[in-house]
């Protein structure tokens, strides 16, 4: 009985060690200079099987996050791979999607003293909430190489992460 219960015990060690627990988080927006801009949740919008904008929605909608080797990942609800993506483009308003990965997901993420997501990304010059085409607001973000403007019918604001309490 004793033996059977240190290999059910060796086998719990095993299986933890082996998958190393997320830290499942939230992004929310802060430090916008229109208040209704903070507090906002990320959020995804259904493009299409592969692709989803970034948006943001009430708390209870809010996407979970985690991240792997620089990359932020969200697991949609099939299950599928979805991680955050810098679109490359020209202009000062930057698009983000939260796409399947690891085709789309940008490289060079990291939490600041695990508080603020930021990014790597040299043209990187900060999150933006802007109107979008329906209600929803969208997250994109500001090119600094294309300008230092806030664009229009945006606001510049910070991503804070919001750790997820564990149950
Ligand atoms: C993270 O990167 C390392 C080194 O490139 C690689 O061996 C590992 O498989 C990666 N992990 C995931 C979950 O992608
Ligand atoms: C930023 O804008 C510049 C100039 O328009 C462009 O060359 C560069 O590729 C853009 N960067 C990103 C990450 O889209």
């Amino acid at each position: 009985m004793k033996f059977v219960t240190s290999l059910a015990l060796l086998a719990t060690a095993i299986a933890v060690s082996a998958s190393p627990v997320q830290k499942i988080f939230n992004l929310v927006t802060s430090g916008a200079s229109d208040a209704s801009n903070n507090g906002l949740y990320l959020s995804t919008e259904h493009v299409d099987p592969l692709n989803s904008k970034a948006v943001f929605r009430e708390k209870t909608d809010a996407a979970d996050f985690y991240v792997v080797n620089g990359t932020v990942r969200y697991d949609a609800p099939n299950g599928a791979p979805f991680a955050i993506a810098l679109v490359s483009g020209e202009g000062l308003q930057g698009d983000v999607e939260i796409s399947v990965s690891p085709t789309t997901g940008s490289e060079g993420f990291s939490l600041t003293s695990e508080k603020e997501l930021q990014t790597s990304n040299k043209d990187f010059g900060g999150w933006l909430v802007c109107a979008g085409d329906d209600d929803l607001q969208g997250l994109f973000y500001e090119n600094s190489s294309a300008g230092d403007d806030v664009p229009e019918r945006c606001d510049a604001v910070q991503l804070d992460v919001v750790y997820k309490t564990s149950s």
